[in-house]
């Protein structure tokens, strides 16, 4: 997704905002730019590809200047070209404007501009939005923006400054995330927090509809009816050190190895050992409230859809509730049948996923109770839910969801044992759910020092594949599902997750021994089936990879290769088996010299449809 830095204060803003770029490359972007007020006009430099291409296009000629904004751009309309780079400027040139998300009637704006005389250099909407500020400016850079502001429809978090006016950033959101840094006399705007926090942790979450004005002595958020409202600042708890690499070769491996303090802190404050239950008062939910549920629908995309069904599972398992898993995507437009009695959980790690967040508004206008299970404190979907529980997992940088994937699924047992437990879940058998969970981040621990070994295994049968087939039964089915994902979205391999006992209804003709097939047997209720599944693929000549419990030998005589995993309840066993699938695929993307943090193609965050 585009990312947005802005800045104003005493401080040269051109370096302040190219490191403000680097520090959101991970959102994922093809190009980039940026425009400083050198006190006579705009000096504006962009460049296509990553924001080294645009540090050599300033190499030498630095503009000078203490206010100025910057953006990466992931290309939707027109191609990732520097022409289309942002920022873009109006028809005078003197006001330049940078955006995130899309404007969806810029080409009437643009067919009615153009009668009137303008030019344009550029395929984008944003071009056409600056023109439409300019066509209002009239010396009041704040009213031209409102004003242009109450003729677009669509989406957009976006920031605009002027030659004219160099006292002033103005900034508005409408759909992409965009907050505000309150500095030491100075101010920042930002899609999120990564750039603001070795300057500031102090920050106003701006909302849909807010514009805000930053001067030199200050700043001021507004709509477009009223001048000023008033917004709590708020504290980020992340520091500097949590957002950098600390060391690492990738935020992935790094995000992968924080996860037994990562689940911890997810965990930490909700397990009630005495009643056997947990505490989420977060869900803003009562107990009673929780007792009138009669169906529970998860919505997610991604990473976060597979979290869901291993909820799922959970929930129809130890809460007897019925559960319907739902890409978000997919829900936003079907008419889903949802009413009062309807609990929906929204999961996302970002808090900012466009479908996930339509889907809980449709949700929300239906009159469903929602909740959210969020990692970014004051996300957009965490503001918006009726209720909700924070991962606490850390900033998660790596566009491939590791640690965020792990602590959604200990937040959906949170939640599965607070309402199991207001039915018919005993409290021995919640006490001993809880010891189950407490026993995971240390065997995390135990299967992280063993990584070498999926190096290994990753060189020996994945390294070369062009396909892979991952299966699992019961709740690591989608663990099976995850795993593949893992893999084709850094390694660029074609992979299948499937449910293993599906193979004979077609897949197991892939089978021949240039297919390495990924198993996820742990020794669960199962276990037998998989032996099966097992065999039909060694009959067949396929190179089976299986991870099993300690003490497997059944399955260890019949695998190419195995990686145990510690014993804990089987609807915990998807937080350990999704550790050696993210280390296998981490391996595989390193070995094929993909870029493990930016995969081709990819953004952290889809803050658009
Ligand atoms: C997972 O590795 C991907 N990065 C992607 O599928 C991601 O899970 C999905 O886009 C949802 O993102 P969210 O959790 O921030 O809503």
């Amino acid at each position: 997704m585009c990312g947005i830095v802005g800045y104003i204060g005493p401080r040269q803003a051109a370096g302040l905002l190219l490191e403000g770029l680097r520090r959101m490359e991970y959102r994922g972007y093809d190009s980039a730019g940026i425009a400083v007020v050198n006190g006579h006009g705009l000096e504006i430099t962009k460049a296509a590809g990553k924001v080294t291409m645009l540090e050599l296009e300033l190499e030498g000629k630095m503009p000078t200047g203490t206010l100025g904004i910057g953006h990466t751009r992931w290309a939707t309309h027109g191609a990732p070209t520097t022409p289309n780079a942002h920022p873009h400027t109006d028809q005078s040139g003197r006001i330049a404007v940078i955006h995130n998300g899309i404007i969806e009637n810029s080409s009437a704006i643009r067919k009615t501009l153009e009668r009137r005389g303008h030019t344009f250099k550029s395929e984008t909407d944003t071009e056409v939005l600056a023109h439409l500020v300019g066509e209002y400016y009239s010396g009041d850079l704040e009213e031209a923006v409102a004003a242009a502001l109450r003729e677009v429809d669509g989406a957009y978090g976006l920031a605009i400054i002027s030659a004219d006016e160099p006292g002033v950033l103005v900034a508005a959101r409408k759909g992409s995330p965009l907050l505000v840094g309150v500095g030491e006399n100075e101010w920042f705007v930002a899609s999120d927090a990564s750039p603001l926090l070795q300057y500031t942790r102090s920050v106003v979450y701006l909302d849909d509809g807010e514009m805000v004005v930053l001067s030199r002595d200050g700043y001021r958020v507004r709509n477009l009816e009223t001048t000023r409202i008033s917004k709590p600042v708020n504290q980020i708890e992340w520091d500097l050190a949590m957002v950098e690499r600390n060391g690492y070769p990738h935020f992935m491996l790094k995000e992968i190895c924080e996860q037994p303090e990562s689940l911890h802190n997810t965990l930490r404050g909700h397990l009630l050992e005495e009643e056997g239950t947990a505490r989420v008062t977060g869900l803003n939910l009562s107990d009673d409230q929780l007792k009138q549920v009669e169906r529970i629908v998860i919505t997610a995309c991604g990473t976060s859809w597979h979290s869901a069904l291993i909820g799922e599972y959970m929930l129809e398992e130890m809460a007897r509730i019925p559960v319907e898993v739902e890409y978000a995507s997919e829900f936003r437009y079907r008419n889903p049948v949802v009413d009062h009695r309807t609990l929906v959980i929204g999961i996302s790690q970002s808090g900012e996923t466009a479908d996930t967040l339509a889907a809980i508004r449709e949700a929300k206008r239906r009159g469903a109770r929602t909740v959210g299970l969020v990692n970014v404190v004051g996300s957009t979907i965490a503001r918006e839910v009726d209720g909700g529980i924070y991962l606490h997992a850390g900033p998660e940088v790596g566009v491939a969801s590791t640690k965020a994937f792990t602590s959604q699924v200990a937040a959906l047992a949170l939640v599965t044992l607070r309402i199991a437990r207001l039915r018919n879940l005993s409290i021995l058998q919640g006490r001993e759910f809880i010891q189950g969970l407490r026993l995971l981040p240390a065997q995390i621990a135990r299967i992280l020092e063993r990584s070498s070994e999926l190096e290994h295994l990753a060189e020996r049968f994945l390294g070369t594949a062009t396909n892979a087939l991952y299966l699992g039964r019961g709740v690591n089915f989608p663990v099976a599902l995850e795993g593949a994902l893992k893999l084709k979205e850094i390694s660029y391999i074609h992979a299948e997750g499937y449910p293993a006992a599906e193979m004979k209804h077609g897949p197991i003709a892939l089978i021949d021994e240039n297919m390495p097939v990924v198993f996820i047997a742990p020794k669960d209720a199962v276990h037998s089936k998989i032996v099966s599944n097992i065999e039909e693929v060694k009959a067949r000549g396929g190179k089976v990879i299986a991870l099993i419990n300690e003490g497997d030998t059944e399955i260890e005589r019949l695998a190419d290769a195995t990686f145990t995993i510690p014993v804990t309840l089987d609807l915990l066993t998807p937080i350990l088996t999704s550790i050696p699938l993210q280390l296998l695929s981490y391996y595989v993307a390193v070995a094929r010299g993909c870029n493990v943090d930016q995969p081709r193609n990819l953004a952290k965050s889809v803050t658009v449809e």
